[in-house]
């Protein structure tokens, strides 16, 4: 694991510190519940995007979970803009950080336009009443996600590519300062997924936005991540620039997969391709 400690991190927007959480257990209640995240060091910086790749079930949602205070580790230590997760509010936190699950449901018959001004709760305080300006963030927010043929129907009626999309326009007019997303891309067809990643990295480098994104799509991740996590079974196995940790040798520590890792003539980013047969194929 390489070491996070240095004095960037410890001023990063979001920083977790030598975090081991993890569930109950649910098969033998008396057991002892065993950890999925173990003393996993991070670090999201204002204005980079860090990508967190892994095999399933790696503990990159748990991760997501515990950065965003849904769950609370066992031991080390979450901050957000220099302060204990744990000493805010969940008011305090929905003002300066948001989340894209991985599996986000809509509940209720709420068209496009009420989920994403739903962005906007945490800076109304009681009354919830939308300002001019509200609307105009949550009408830019439905522009960039290019939600406008779809504002005014029902969420719950739009295909999968559609939702996800309306659950970053809803991230964005939240207006964070720390954003994650959990496969934010996994329903997107390919323009679409493109159009997300330009839209994030502009909002990154725009607003100064720390953004951390989970995904699976190694090409994605080797064209848009200022940094990349890779994880494994819990841990942090590598982290650092794209062409330091996304090598044919890591990759298949970390996936047990062989991949073709090329360099793209046109734009000299490194491209992965899976290698059929290869998988016992010797190092
Ligand atoms: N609510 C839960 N209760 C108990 N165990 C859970 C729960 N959610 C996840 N786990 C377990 O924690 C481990 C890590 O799961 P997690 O969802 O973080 O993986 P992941 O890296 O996000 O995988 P994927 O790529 O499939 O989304 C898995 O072994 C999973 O079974
Ligand atoms: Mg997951």
């Amino acid at each position: 694991m390489k070491p996070v400690g240095n004095l960037s991190s410890a001023s990063a927007s979001l920083v977790l510190q030598e975090v081991t959480a993890g569930y109950a257990a649910v098969s033998a209640p008396s057991a002892a519940p065993a950890a999925e995240l173990r003393e996993v060091d991070l670090h999201v910086a204002a204005g980079e995007i860090v990508c967190v790749l892994g095999p399933n079930g790696a503990g990159k949602t748990t991760l997501v979970r515990v950065a965003s205070g849904l769950l609370v580790p066992w031991s080390g230590e979450v901050r957000l803009l220099g302060e204990p997760l744990a000493a805010r509010s969940r008011a305090e936190v929905a003002r300066v950080l948001a989340v894209v699950e991985q599996m986000q449901d809509i509940a209720g018959n709420f068209t496009v336009r009420d989920v994403v001004a739903m962005g906007r709760a945490p800076h109304q305080g009681g009354w919830m009443r939308a300002t001019s300006e509200d609307d105009g963030i949550v009408d830019d927010a439905i522009a960039r996600c290019d939600l406008l043929k779809l504002a005014s129907r029902p969420a719950r009626a739009l295909s999968g590519g559609e939702q996800k999309r309306v659950a970053v326009a809803r991230a964005l007019a939240q207006e964070p300062k720390v954003l994650l997303l959990d496969e934010p891309g996994a329903f997107l067809d390919v323009r679409h997924q493109l159009d997300l990643y330009e839209l994030l990295a502009t909002e990154v480098k725009e607003r100064g936005m720390a953004c951390l994104v989970v995904m699976h799509d190694l090409n994605v991740a080797a064209q848009f991540a200022d940094r990349v996590v890779l994880m494994k079974a819990g841990r942090v196995v590598a982290a650092g620039g794209v062409a330091e940790v996304m090598t044919w040798k890591t990759l298949k520590e970390t996936f047990d997969a062989d991949l073709y890792c090329g360099v793209n003539d046109l734009t000299g980013a490194r491209f992965f391709l899976p290698m059929r047969g290869r998988r016992d194929a010797s190092t």
